[in-house]
């Protein structure tokens, strides 16, 4: 089946819109889990005061304020996101933090309205994977970015690593709801091989890249907690749980909860290991 870009971009544009308040509400408890990925890109990146970054795909927008507390009142960083839902989230974020050196913009990652050579550093969390044309974002990314500045960003690995996806998605499968993952497709794991990381970043023009793997755990006060994070910020399962009729809805959740028992703590609590590349270059 050949896969339809338009349609991908404007169903994963709905969806992300639908996830905004979700990021929203959850933006502490993503913050305290994977405050340290963010911590990781800024590192590589480096950020000098009076610089110019730009944050691609940047969800509720604090890898944006972590970079702007870098670049400091001298310096600028462009908060993209192709939601404006996810836009409007990032924008309250900023406003709260008190930084005035953040601009918020919607723009697709694969088609930047900004000039070639225009910014110094640029990070991306967990948004490449997602796009419909990784190649084309990647490509736009080297366009913007100025010779020898820095990219840095984060792709998930692969499933076997990170059961908070990959647990409820094998049972979305295994009841028919979602179909096996088609080799090239956008998806959460779609850039989990590292030879496709480095064959999609040298094909856009930059270095070899580094990879390193950066591992944490998602934890969950209970199982409505694990639910709430996956129906209202998991981005494609969320779109596809949404979508079902309440019965089948229930029913999936009964057996999504049977699925990740094995995650279960003896305190109610659940906690399930996730592993994302951490990737730099210029
Ligand atoms: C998993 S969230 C990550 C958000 C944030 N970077 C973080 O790590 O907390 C993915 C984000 O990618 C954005 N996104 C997906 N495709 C995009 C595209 N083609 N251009 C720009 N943003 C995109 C979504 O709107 C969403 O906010």
């Amino acid at each position: 089946m050949s896969f339809d870009h338009d349609a991908y971009r404007a169903q994963s544009l709905a969806t992300w819109g639908e996830m905004a308040t979700g990021w929203e509400d959850r933006r502490d408890w993503m913050m305290n889990i994977t405050g340290q990925v963010n911590s990781w890109l800024v590192t590589k990146t480096d950020p000098q005061p009076g610089q110019n970054f730009l944050d691609i795909a940047a969800g509720a927008g604090d890898l944006s304020i972590a970079v702007a507390e870098c670049v400091g009142g001298g310096g600028h960083v462009i908060s993209s996101d192709f939601s404006p839902k996810m836009i409007d989230v990032a924008r309250r974020n900023g406003v709260a933090s008190g930084l005035a050196n953040i601009e918020y913009r919607v723009m697709d990652a694969e088609e930047m309205e900004l000039g070639d050579n225009s910014v110094d550093g640029v990070v991306c969390r967990w948004g490449y994977m997602l796009m419909a044309d990784p190649a084309t974002a990647l490509g736009e990314t080297r366009r913007v970015l100025r010779d020898a500045g820095r990219l840095a960003f984060a792709v998930w690995t692969t499933p076997d690593r990170n059961p908070w996806a990959s647990v409820p998605a094998m049972t979305l499968i295994q009841r028919g709801h979602l179909p096996p993952p088609e080799p090239g497709a956008p998806g959460i794991f779609a850039m989990g091989d590292p030879g496709r990381i480095k064959e999609l970043v040298t094909g856009a023009g930059f270095a070899e890249p580094d990879l390193e793997v950066i591992e944490f755990e998602f934890r969950y006060a209970d199982f409505d907690d694990f639910w709430d994070a996956l129906v209202r910020i998991a981005g494609p399962l969320a779109r596809v749980l949404n979508a079902l009729p309440e019965d089948e809805r229930l029913s999936t959740r009964t057996a999504i909860m049977k699925s990740v028992e094995p995650y279960r703590k003896a305190d109610g609590t659940y906690v399930t290991p996730a592993a994302t590349w951490g990737v730099s270059t210029r």
